[in-house]
């Protein structure tokens, strides 16, 4: 990415102060001075935010949602996925890669990570695959693919469909494609800590497949009939559209729909977002450089393998809490008392967390997809040990945040990471 060369000062000016800027301002002005016109309009907002963003991703459908949990939700019932149905996903996500499945009525599998990208492991994807498997969710962690050469082929050999999370990776490549190109869709979030953003929420779906992408449309947005893969694609004329003979709906489908004045604040970061994301590799790179610089062997910076760019949502760290004499929250008592700005954990593993581990998903356990008649599967529970990598790791794993939008707070977080480091290596 070419931003990532320019000095720091030129690259960080290119951020509006609290994430609006002109541009911003000016397409959400216009379209309020619409008067939130009829979507069917091609110009309007949503077509020019979905086509910019099938244009920047090089895919043929965008479509816009008002999550990055939606998006999944219909990418998954747009491919067919409900009771008896299994789909695998790793432990270490947001929650919500694993509660559409059980939305869907189907039972998630949870496949254990690779202790060094902390992404989903393929080998045990590999070993989780039973004759119900139906699809795989793999997260891009923190910004980096996965081992998607292996995930691909293990989904052609069984026919499963794959849908990238790639909430928290924007503009990375794998293996010179971009993210998001890789499965049979990808779902990205526009929530307010992620790369760019809608105004605070907010999601899309791309994809190259134009039957899969009329679907999920139709899933997202009520089932309406006339939908098509791209906005506006179906026109029904107004006489039809208006008679009380004319039927609207031919599958169930949710509201996932993004509002007009989302869309306007996306389009406007969407024009940005190869400096938001050169803005973030900076600052991780500078968090590496401390790191190196300062010979600190117990804070483990995260790999990158080969083929692979990263695009740091946060910066991860392994900590050793042997080697730096202090455990996590000691550590991050000390990194907040040297002005860090706070330090998260990562999420505990999904499938430990109590809706997970009571099955407390409607209620009651009977009511799990895992107790459906229709589920022939042997998942009846989630318990410690279901991926003993990802339990080991994720209680050491240090989020070193990279949102800063100016220069000054970027250094004043790296300062506290080096202040840090010496405090602990007296
Ligand atoms: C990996 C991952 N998947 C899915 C989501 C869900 O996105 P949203 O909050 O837009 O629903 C998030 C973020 O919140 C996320 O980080």
């Amino acid at each position: 990415m070419e931003l990532c060369q320019l000095p720091p000062r030129e690259l960080f000016g290119m951020l509006p102060a609290n994430r609006v800027g002109e541009q911003d301002r000016r397409y959400v002005g216009e379209v309020l001075s619409a008067g939130f016109r009829n979507t069917e309009d091609p110009a309007d907002i949503f077509a020019r935010f979905e086509s910019a963003f099938a244009r920047r991703f090089g895919v043929r459908y965008a479509i816009l949602h008002n999550s990055g949990t939606g998006t999944m939700q219909s990418c998954l019932l747009a491919a067919g996925i409900g009771p008896g149905d299994e789909v695998i996903v790793p432990p270490l996500t947001a929650v919500s890669t694993a509660m559409v499945v059980v939305q869907c009525g189907a039972v998630p599998v949870f496949a254990d990570i690779d202790p060094h990208t902390f992404n989903i492991d393929p080998r045990d994807v590999a070993r989780k695959i039973t004759p119900y498997t139906r699809a795989v969710i793999p997260v891009s962690l923190y910004g980096l693919a996965p081992d998607y050469d292996a995930i691909m082929e293990l989904a052609r050999t069984h026919g499963l469909t794959v849908i990238e999370d790639d909430a928290q990776c924007f503009l990375a490549e794998y293996k010179g494609k971009l993210v998001g190109t890789i499965g049979h869709a990808a779902s990205f979030s526009f929530q307010a800590s992620k790369h760019m953003t809608s105004g605070g929420d907010g999601g899309v779906v791309v994809t190259d497949d134009k039957e899969y992408a009329r679907s999920i449309r139709k899933r997202a947005s009520l089932g309406f009939r006339t939908l098509g893969a791209a906005p506006g694609d179906v026109f029904v004329p107004r006489d039809l559209r208006q008679d009380h003979s004319f039927e609207r709906h031919d599958v169930m489908g949710y509201n996932f729909r993004m509002s007009a004045v989302q869309a306007a604040l996306g389009l406007a970061q969407l024009e940005r977002l190869d400096a938001l994301v050169a803005a973030r590799v900076y600052i991780a790179k500078r968090y590496e450089q401390v790191i190196r610089g300062e010979r600190c062997q117990w804070l483990i910076p995260p790999v990158v393998p080969e083929g692979c760019s990263h695009t740091y949502w946060s910066y991860v760290c392994k900590l050793d809490e042997g080697r730096a004499g202090v455990d996590w929250r000691t550590f991050r008592r000390i990194f907040i008392s040297h002005g860090g700005d706070g330090l998260y954990a990562a999420w505990r593993p999904v499938h430990l967390e109590p809706v997970f581990r009571h099955l407390a998903f409607y209620g009651r356990p009977e009511q799990a997809p895992n107790f459906d008649p229709r589920y022939q599967g042997s998942v009846k529970c989630y318990q410690p040990g279901d991926c003993p990598v990802c339990e080991s790791l994720q209680p050491r794993l240090c989020q070193f945040k990279t949102s800063m939008q100016t220069l000054e707070k970027a250094e004043s977080q790296i300062s506290a990471l080096r202040a840090t480091i010496r405090v602990l290596s007296r």
